[in-house]
Order: C-alpha cells, then sequence, then structure tokens
C-alpha cells in the first residue's frame, strides 16, 4: 500500500478588504482541521451513530502548509468561473493542492475541481469566512468543513446523494442511497429511499458541526486517485 500520504499546500489569499486578509493562526486552523478530519482525529468522530461507526474512516491523507501567496485586489467577489486562477495562476498544481481563499459571493462557500481536469485550473476556491475556524468565520460554517468537503471532491468523491434521485449513485457502496442533500442538523435517523442517510458524512450538505467522517469507501476511491495513473498520482513525485 502506499502509506500515509502527504499533500503539501499553496494558499493564495486574495482580499478586497483587511476582513479577507485572513489572518495566519486562520490559514493553520484550518489546515488542523483537515488533518484531524483525514486522518479521523476529528473531536466530534464519537458523534457518528454506532450504525456508521464500523464504516468511518481514517483516509491516511494528511497535508502540509507549503506556502501561502497574499493579493490585495479591488474585486471584491470573484463567482466561480475560475477568475481567480486566471488572475492568480495556481503555483506547481501537479504536486501541489493550490487553495484560493477570496469572496466568492452568491452565497457560495466553495467549490473544486475534479482529478483529471485542466491543470491551469486546479484546486480549490473559498471564502474566507467559511475557511477555518477562528478569525473572520461565520456559523453555521466556522468548523472548517468547507474544505474537508471541498478536498473531498478534489480526490474524487461525489455528493453522497450522487446530484441525482434514489437509484443515482456516488460509486461509493457503503454510503447509503438518497435523493437530495440533507441541509441544517438532521435528526438521526432520516430515512430517503429505504436507507438510514448518511447526514453526517462530510460529503452531504449538512452544517459544519454536524458533519464528523468519511467512509471506508470514500477512502478507497480518494486513495485510487494516487494509484499509477490515476488523477493525481503525481502528487507523490
Ligand atoms: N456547497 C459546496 C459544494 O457543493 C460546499 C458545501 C460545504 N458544506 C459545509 N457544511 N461546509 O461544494
Ligand atoms: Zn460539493
Ligand atoms: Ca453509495
Amino acid at each position: 500500500g502506499l502509506g500515509v500520504i502527504n499533500i503539501p499546500v499553496y494558499v493564495h489569499v486574495v482580499y478586497s478588504n483587511s476582513q479577507q486578509n485572513i489572518s495566519d493562526a486562520q490559514i493553520a486552523s484550518q489546515m488542523n482541521v483537515l488533518n484531524d478530519d483525514f486522518r479521523m482525529q476529528n473531536a466530534d468522530a464519537n458523534n457518528t451513530p454506532a450504525e456508521f461507526a464500523a464504516v468511518a474512516a481514517d483516509t491516511e491523507i494528511t497535508f502540509s502548509l507549503a506556502g501561502t501567496f497574499r493579493y490585495a485586489d479591488s474585486r471584491s467577489s470573484w463567482g466561480t468561473n475560475d477568475a481567480v486562477k486566471a488572475a492568480y495562476p495556481p503555483v506547481s498544481p501537479s504536486t501541489h493542492l493550490n487553495i484560493w481563499v477570496c469572496n466568492i459571493g452568491g452565497g457560495i462557500l466553495g467549490y473544486a475541481q475534479f482529478p483529471g481536469g485542466n491543470s491551469s485550473t486546479d484546486g480549490v476556491v473559498c471564502s474566507p469566512q467559511y475557511f477555518g475556524t477562528t478569525g473572520y468565520v461565520q456559523a453555521p460554517f466556522n468548523k472548517g468543513r468547507t474544505m474537508t468537503h471541498e478536498v473531498g471532491h478534489y480526490l474524487n468523491l461525489r455528493h453522497i446523494w450522487g446530484d441525482g434521485r434514489c437509484r443515482q449513485d456516488d460509486f461509493v457502496s457503503d454510503t447509503p442511497t438518497s435523493d437530495g442533500p440533507n441541509y441544517g442538523c438532521p435528526s438521526y435517523p432520516t430515512v430517503n429511499c429505504r436507507s438510514t442517510d448518511m447526514t453526517m458524512n462530510y460529503m452531504d450538505y449538512t452544517d459544519d458541526a454536524c458533519m464528523s467522517l468519511f467512509s471506508q469507501g470514500q477512502k478507497a476511491r480518494m486513495r485510487a486517485t494516487f494509484q499509477s495513473g490515476g488523477g493525481r498520482a503525481s502528487i507523490l513525485n
């Protein structure tokens, strides 16, 4: 096996006011969440119901901050069309996860590029108020789980409901089917498509405080991208 895989990270902070120029401490808090969540060291792991605890996974993926870049820019919102990446291109995207922290606008928390896409737009974009756990953060998305979710996409995970009705799959067998996203903090059990939804999975749309796991099947799907020929294999050099 590949053992523990480390992903080096570049963070690009693009700001139009001082609030958006988030602190190094806020960036560090997000790195901590990624490392805790992907290694199943999250303090709320014990919130995962017994029904799902057996499939909760330590993905054996870690993240290390390789550098931070800061850019003042008068543009106050960037949308989801990769304009921020054209203005501030990724650095070594074949070997590094690039993250742009900028105001997306329109109530969008973040967005990510799946493996196999154009290297010039590869990485994850997140609005500053949903990034990390300290500083300029806004409940109920103030526990760093937007980035956990987006990095899941970056490593080939689909939304847990497969972005379709009951029969639409997320290509992961141990995540129950559902007919759509869950929001807020659903009571357990929430049943759709004749099975209990894994509403606390990072790839649902629930509040940060109500998410607590990736599954073993999601772990396998993410780690497959690092195998020879996989979309993230170049990160291993
Ligand atoms: N809506 C975004 C996406 O589909 C992120 C959702 C993140 N959810 C959260 N609780 N932080 O990529
Ligand atoms: Zn998503
Ligand atoms: Ca599934």
